[in-house]
């Protein structure tokens, strides 16, 4: 794994874009692989300001999404379908039916988990963006999850319902499980990219890249993976 330890929440967003740049240059008709939460905000906003000033076009490029809240539909803020419209999707030229996520409305969960994955076969990704959660998860496979899983429905633990509360009115109103891609749909990514910032990821950090393979910490996975860079702030590469 390529470690990059930067100072700033900023210049690790500038880094991170910087690898995007190069994918969606190299291939104007890429699949990115991108992930919601508070991390990639940063790389979103550098997407778009590039796009904006240097006129990087998206029109080629698919992306596939990580995971979704179960119960919650497109029109809800706190859906990660909102989040990528409204931090990046609305603000590039990617062609709407081009982004895929989960649907976190299915009534049949099982059928829109063999829908995405049948989705992923299809669609290769050439980059796949990551955060990491402070007890080691990525998207949403929490400790235990095994490394051979694919796109399924997940009961999300108490720290992570806790972490993702500060984006919710009340921690009652996060939603208790989630439709997540598996550990194997994510190392099927040709490039990963892991973003962590803040001192309550050190810990993770430290799974992820000394710890040992184990599917208590799933990120520890990407330890396997060929081509895997984490670009980290140097807090949160504290107890490397
Ligand atoms: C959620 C998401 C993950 C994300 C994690 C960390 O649980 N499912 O994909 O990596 O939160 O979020 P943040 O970047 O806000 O710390």
């Amino acid at each position: 794994m390529k470690v990059i330890v930067v100072k700033t929440y900023d210049e690790m967003s500038r880094e991170a874009f910087s690898v995007m740049k190069e994918v969606v240059t190299a291939n104007p008709r890429a699949v990115l692989g991108l992930a919601t939460g508070s991390t990639p905000i940063g790389l979103y906003q550098n997407m778009i300001a590039d796009h904006e000033k240097n006129g990087t076009s998206y029109r080629g490029i698919s992306t596939v999404n990580l995971d979704e809240y179960a119960g919650l539909d497109v029109t809800s803020d706190q859906s990660y379908i909102y989040f990528m419209r409204h931090n990046l999707f609305d603000h590039i030229d990617v062609k709407p039916e081009n982004t895929h996520i989960e649907n976190g409305k299915a009534a049949d969960r099982q059928a829109e988990c063999d829908r995405y994955n049948a989705l992923l076969e299809e669609l290769p990704r050439d980059i796949q963006v990551l955060g990491i959660g402070s007890n080691g998860h990525i998207a949403f496979n929490e400790p235990g999850t095994p490394f051979g899983s694919v796109t399924h429905i997940v009961d999300l633990t108490e720290s992570t319902i806790k972490d993702n509360s500060r984006m919710f009115a009340s921690i009652d109103e996060v939603p208790r499980q989630a439709f997540t891609m598996g550990l194997k749909n994510i190392m099927n990514a040709k490039k990963i990219l892991i973003l962590a910032n803040g001192a309550n990821k050190a810990k993770a950090v430290y799974g992820l890249v000394r710890g040992e393979v184990t599917e208590k910490v799933p990120a520890s996975i990407l330890q396997l993976h060929p081509d895997c860079t984490l670009i980290c702030d140097e807090a949160a590469a504290s107890l490397l």
